[in-house]
């Protein structure tokens, strides 16, 4: 039998559990043109929630593109992949885009050719780097115009955009995109503070472009339900206990969810039981994970962040700011703790007052007493 769990990359069919609500909204703002900004820390089911509404919109109502920003490192390269995705999904035939490709492109003379695969892949020139990225953008209304349909195009960990050219390539987007008709974007992210500065400053470009939506944590009894029928319908059982257990350690966030029980499902005889799921966390988890964890500790110059990340690890729901805490951790006053979060939250190991993530916050407690 299957591992029914999944975990390290994007889950849609069967695999798909919950968000009922986000896929019915999502799916009729995209279709009506509205664009759409998908937040969630990551690991929340961002990307897999991408494929999902891709799954109902494929081909009934509208031709689906998903670009990742996350692996564009330059403003060619995103022109590049933006014309060869949207090539790819609107055009069977190389020779029949090489006759359409004057209609296509303003200034932008690419070359067509046939790849190995059966991909068309399409080549142009470094140089009016601007002008090629504003001939890519337009190229999926134009191919949406051509073809009487309706184009999605999600842009994943579209926060990335700042690392390329920051606003002059903002600027860029907003000014082509504004006039797309036959076009819905879905620009999700993982960092809220550069999504908002994005998003939600005035005097940026794409201020109050799209409507926002926030990935929440998947409730804890549907998470328990899910992992019992994985369980069932691939011969295996979980106490319900058990299940419990791992949806709540979880903080409902799937990832985990999923990445705990396809080791305890590979673990499990007959039925696992809460006994399984903590073996399978410390023997089987912890260790692979332990030394990216030591680098990431060894990288933390700052023995009171060190003390504050203990702290919060070691208790439930701790008040972080209160004087029974900064005693116990040595953190020395409230304000030493506020910059201490507000560093580890930038450097990404804590979200709000919590450490971001949950094997690392178990690793931490493993690893030093106090
Ligand atoms: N709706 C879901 N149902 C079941 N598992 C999910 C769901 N959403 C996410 N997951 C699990 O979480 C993991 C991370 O999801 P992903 O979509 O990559 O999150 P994000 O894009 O927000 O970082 C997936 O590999 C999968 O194991
Ligand atoms: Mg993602």
């Amino acid at each position: 039998m299957e591992n029914p769990f999944i975990f390290g990359r994007a889950v849609a069919g069967k695999h798909f559990v919950d968000r009922e609500e986000e896929l019915r909204e999502l799916t009729a703002s995209l279709i009506s043109g509205q664009h759409i900004v998908l937040f969630s820390p990551r690991k929340m089911g961002k990307t897999s929630l991408i494929k999902r509404v891709f799954e109902d919109l494929e081909d009934v109502d509208a031709l689906c593109i998903y670009i990742d920003l996350w692996q564009i490192t330059s403003t060619h390269a995103l022109a590049k992949e933006i014309v060869n995705s949207v090539v790819n999904k609107t055009y069977t035939s190389a020779e029949k885009l090489g006759r359409e490709l004057k209609d296509l492109f303003r200034s932008l003379r690419p070359r067509v050719y046939l790849e190995m695969d059966g991909q068309i892949g399409v080549e142009f020139g470094r140089e009016r780097v601007e002008e090629a990225l504003r001939d890519a953008l337009d190229l999926p209304e134009r191919v949406a115009k051509n073809k009487g349909t309706r184009l999605i195009i999600a842009l994943d960990e579209f926060q990335e955009i700042t690392h390329l050219n920051g606003l002059p390539l903002e600027k860029i987007f907003r000014s082509t995109l504004q006039h797309h008709e036959n076009v819905s974007y879905i620009f999700a992210g993982s960092e809220r503070s550069l999504i908002d500065m994005i998003f939600e400053e005035r005097e940026r470009p794409f201020y109050r472009f799209a409507k926002q939506m926030e990935l929440r944590p998947i409730s804890g009894s549907v998470l328990e339900r899910f992992i019992m029928d994985k369980f069932a319908l691939s011969g295996k059982k979980i106490d319900r206990d058990a299940a419990a257990w791992i949806a709540e350690f979880s903080r409902g966030v799937p990832y985990y969810v999923q990445h705990i029980c396809h080791e305890v499902w590979y673990m499990t005889g007959e039925v696992a039981d809460i006994g399984l799921v903590e073996q399978c966390l410390n023997d089987r988890i912890l260790p692979v994970l332990s030394s990216g964890f030591q680098t990431i500790w060894n990288r933390i110059r700052s023995q009171g962040q060190r003390r504050l990340l203990i702290g919060v690890a070691n208790e439930d729901h701790p008040k972080i700011y209160s004087q029974g805490f900064i005693g116990r951790y040595e953190l020395k006053s409230p304000a030493h703790v506020e910059k201490a979060v507000k560093s580890l939250n930038r450097a990404g190991l804590m979200d709000g007052n919590e450490i971001e993530d949950i094997f690392f916050a178990e690793w931490v407690r493993a690893n030093f007493s106090f």
